[in-house]
């Protein structure tokens, strides 16, 4: 199983064992973090489960679309390594991947 490093906005990171083939918003959701709303349950149109990636993983993820570019448009804190975490499928590959999640919007 791989693991996710997930910082909360009180800035304190917990390790949480993955599942791949979820995104990451999913494996977010599922070991409790409350702060990722996730509103729209994936389907790319509330960006309220925006993190920011560490600049070491940015990039081995797959490249983000151009909704989830034009969506994140939306976002006063978006930054060079934003992305919306229900578009960033988790993979063995991202094993030890950490995120912060981004201030509310
Ligand atoms: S959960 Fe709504 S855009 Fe990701």
């Amino acid at each position: 199983m791989p693991r996710l490093l997930v910082t909360n906005r009180a800035g304190f990171e917990t390790a949480a064992e993955a599942t791949a083939g979820l995104s990451v918003m999913e494996n977010i959701r599922d070991n409790g973090f409350d702060e990722l709303l996730a509103l729209c349950g994936g389907c790319c149109s509330c960006a309220t489960c925006h993190v920011h990636v560490d600049p070491d993983f940015i990039g081995a993820l797959e490249p983000m679309s151009e909704d989830e570019n034009d969506l994140l448009d939306s976002s006063d804190h978006r930054n060079e390594f934003s992305r919306l975490s229900c578009q960033v499928p988790m993979s063995d590959a991202l094993d030890g991947l950490k995120v912060t999640i981004a201030a509310e919007d």
